[in-house]
């Protein structure tokens, strides 16, 4: 640690712009009493109040103010970064200051409002916050800015519907395009049986062969993947030669196709059919105009219990025109359809009128049951009537099982070399679906259609359209800034464990051989997305993360745990929140008025992959006598599995406490999204009085360490 990032002497010159909110601060929390002691922070040169330093002379005073009295640092008090950090950067670029040189402090629904009714507590709540962000920023150094170019090419996996629309959007706006096809023949193997889905394809596919910057390489495939967003170079297999392929994005558009039945069954096979072979049976009866075997005919919608979860998309609308070809062919035949439930696409669209017109045509729908599915006999199909609860036996000369999409076999094979994830059936998914739909971890990898997820023609055009939009976009600029933190590892202090290369979501990371005999690891700026998983397990600390390195979260830590700022004989409880999930909840139990205890603190974290079980000792070292971690629920986290590894640690960690004589109980871990409000302030409420019952009448935790350290300033080193 550099002693000038410590040294009181050395301290930057910070400014403190607190916002009365109108009246919603200042009407609870003294403003001028807060001015005052912020003044006295080390390193705080300045420090003022005023009513909206957000509104437009706000801004030219800070600026000013900025400009005439050097400030180095910024400090804005008031409401929740989210909604004001983007007026306040502009303000920071105006006067060249460093995005990170500038911190928002939310002592609005951090302090004035859960304290409402107590301003001395909103006070103290108001001024362990500002303790907290000044410590930040006096021990911070700014991020370095990274840049990169764009190779304004694409490269498309797959030729179904969607990677052709795809291809020939990119196209027309000028962009060369090169499209991988494992199977012989593009546009083929569409999940999709549709005649005017196919005849699409065909149509799009024509096109693209004689598009100009469209190149179609069929029985091809992807071996490896090298670079970062905007410049990759992928090494793709073809009939046995390997060639370079250079692009700035990389779109994933495979194909899904339904599972075949398998052997593991003893079905007749000559009886029943998938729905794929079935309509090669139609073809051919339609050709040779004598439809033998179609007399009864019994079609499982949902074969399979894994379809039942997830929707396949188009199978039901293929079975309905199927049955309706059939009854082309043989007007007298008797058909049934057993379904769990009908997906025809949205409202109004064309296989609602198949449906009914299967209906009229004397075709029988019957709804089973999910725990009671038919049965194939030797002669016939049983199945629970849904409406009588009896059994109903249906005969049959053919039975038509859908079965459910699949991904393509090389899905397992793609997501290792591309760093993406995939979900319990095997498709790409999305990482944050509901908060970053369409987007993944790097930012110049897209998936799209069935790669995804099954989709039917119209969800796979749409997703065509706007991942084209997107990538037209990302391509189109002329090189990649990234002034966001991004892992910097110290070459000196690297020992080439080889730690951080495996918990990097983004392969940022890779061990580097220096002078032939040591490696050390070697971070891509532009594929870091600031996780701080890697600063966490280098075991020599040699990884850091600007705005979260070690030495300025410690210092939070120090100042959040200050004992002056504590109700004496009530325990002192450290939450360190994930800021895309905990945190957030906290804002909203504020901006609900939630009760929460004042002796609560909040540390923003950009992720729970950063809780380092350091940061937790250290706290528990400095008097707090609970710690609560707030982490993204599973399969949220926008870093990729940074909550998981979380969840891993604090297991150890409780183990390793509780073998040290401390009360595991103090650790706690909880999974809330952004709208859990509510729920955050009942789980704070829960644990303070949890650790209150636990308490020793000496008000002191009954087992572990607790040492009255008295911090000289905030910003107290970490034993590293
Ligand atoms: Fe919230 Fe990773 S972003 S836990």
């Amino acid at each position: 640690m550099s002693a000038d990032r410590t040294s009181p002497e050395s301290l930057p010159r910070v400014g403190v712009f607190i916002c009365e909110c109108g009246d919603k601060i200042s009407g609870v929390v003294d403003v001028e009493e807060l001015c005052r002691c912020a003044a006295r922070l080390p390193g705080v040169v300045h420090a003022v109040h005023e009513p909206y330093p957000c509104s437009r002379d706000g801004m030219l005073r800070m600026q000013h103010a900025i400009e005439e009295l050097n400030l180095e640092r910024v400090l804005v008090a008031g409401c929740a970064p989210r909604l004001v950090e983007k007026l306040f950067r502009r303000v920071a670029r105006t006067v060249n200051l460093e995005a990170g040189y500038l911190n928002i402090a939310n002592i609005r629904e951090g302090a004035a409002y859960i304290h409402a009714a107590d301003p001395e507590a909103a006070l103290n709540k108001a001024l362990t916050i500002l303790e907290m962000s000044v410590a930040r920023l006096t021990t911070t150094h700014a991020a370095r800015v990274h840049t990169g170019q764009v190779t304004r090419a694409a490269l498309i996996l797959g030729s179904g519907l969607s990677g052709l629309t795809a291809a020939l959007a990119l196209a027309e706006q000028g962009i060369p395009v090169t499209v991988v096809e494992p199977a012989e023949q593009a546009g083929e193997n569409l999940p999709d049986l549709s005649a005017s889905t196919r005849e699409l394809t065909r149509e799009r596919l024509q096109t693209a062969l004689n598009h100009p910057r469209i190149k179609i390489l069929t029985r091809a495939r992807l071996t490896a993947v090298q670079g970062h967003p905007g410049e990759y170079e992928a090494w793709v297999q073809q009939r046995g030669q390997t060639s370079i392929v250079t692009a700035g994005a990389i779109i994933v558009a495979n194909v899904a196709h339904p599972k075949s039945l398998g052997s593991s069954h003893w079905f007749d096979r000559s009886r029943v059919k998938t729905q794929v072979e079935f309509e090669q049976e139609l073809v051919n009866a339609a050709e040779s105009g004598t439809p033998s075997g179609f007399d009864r005919v019994v079609m499982i919608f949902c074969a399979e219990e894994a379809q039942r979860q997830r929707c396949s998309r188009v199978c039901c609308a293929t079975g309905i025109r199927q049955a309706l070809r059939v009854k082309k062919l043989n007007p007298n035949a008797e058909i049934t359809v057993l379904f769990r439930d009908l997906y025809l696409g949205a409202p109004g669209s064309p296989h609602e009128a198949d449906l009914l017109q299967a209906r009229k045509q004397g075709i029988t729908f019957f709804r089973y049951r999910r725990d009671h599915p038919p049965v194939i006999g030797n002669d016939t199909v049983d199945v629970l009537d849904t409406l009588t609860g009896e059994p109903v036996c249906l005969p049959f000369e053919r039975v038509v099982m859908t079965m459910p999409l699949v991904p393509e076999d090389d899905t397992r094979s793609l997501a290792a070399l591309l760093g993406l994830p995939q979900d319990e059936d095997g498709f790409l998914a999305e990482p944050r679906v509901r908060l970053r739909p369409g987007r993944y971890v790097d930012p110049g990898i897209y998936v799209l259609g069935s790669a995804q997820h099954p989709a039917d023609t119209t969800e796979a055009l749409f997703q065509a359209y706007l991942t084209s939009a997107r990538a037209v976009r990302f391509l189109n600029q002329e090189n990649i800034l990234v002034d966001t933190p991004v892992a910097e590892i110290d070459a000196t202090l690297c020992t080439g464990c080889g730690n951080c290369p495996q918990v990097c979501p983004t392969y940022a990371i890779a061990l580097e051989r220096r002078d032939g005999i040591l490696s050390v690891s070697e971070v891509d700026a532009l594929r870091c997305i600031g996780c701080g998983n890697c600063v966490v397990v280098c075991p020599v600390k040699a990884i850091t993360l600007p705005g979260w390195d070690n030495v300025e979260i410690p210092a939070q830590i120090s100042a959040a745990l200050m004992p002056e700022n504590f109700k004496p004989g009530e325990p002192h409880i450290l939450v360190l929140a994930c800021e895309w999930s905990a945190a957030g909840a906290a804002e909203l139990a504020g901006s609900r008025r939630a009760d929460l205890p004042e002796n609560a603190v909040l540390l923003r974290m950009n992720c729970s992959a950063r809780f380092d079980p350091y940061h937790i000792l250290w706290a528990f070292l400095q008097g707090a006598d609970g710690v609560l971690l707030g982490a993204c629920p599973p399969g949220e986290c926008h870093y990729g599995m940074g909550n998981l590894y979380a969840r891993e640690r604090v297991e150890v960690l409780k183990k390793e406490l509780s073998a040290h004589g401390m009360d595991p109980r103090r650790l706690r871990l909880e999974f809330l999204s952004v709208a859990d409000g509510l729920l955050f302030a009942r789980i704070v409420n829960e644990f303070m009085e949890e650790l209150e019952g636990r308490m020793t009448d000496r008000g002191q935790m009954p087992t572990g360490v607790k040492i009255p350290v008295r911090r000289e300033s905030p910003s107290t080193p970490f034993p590293a």
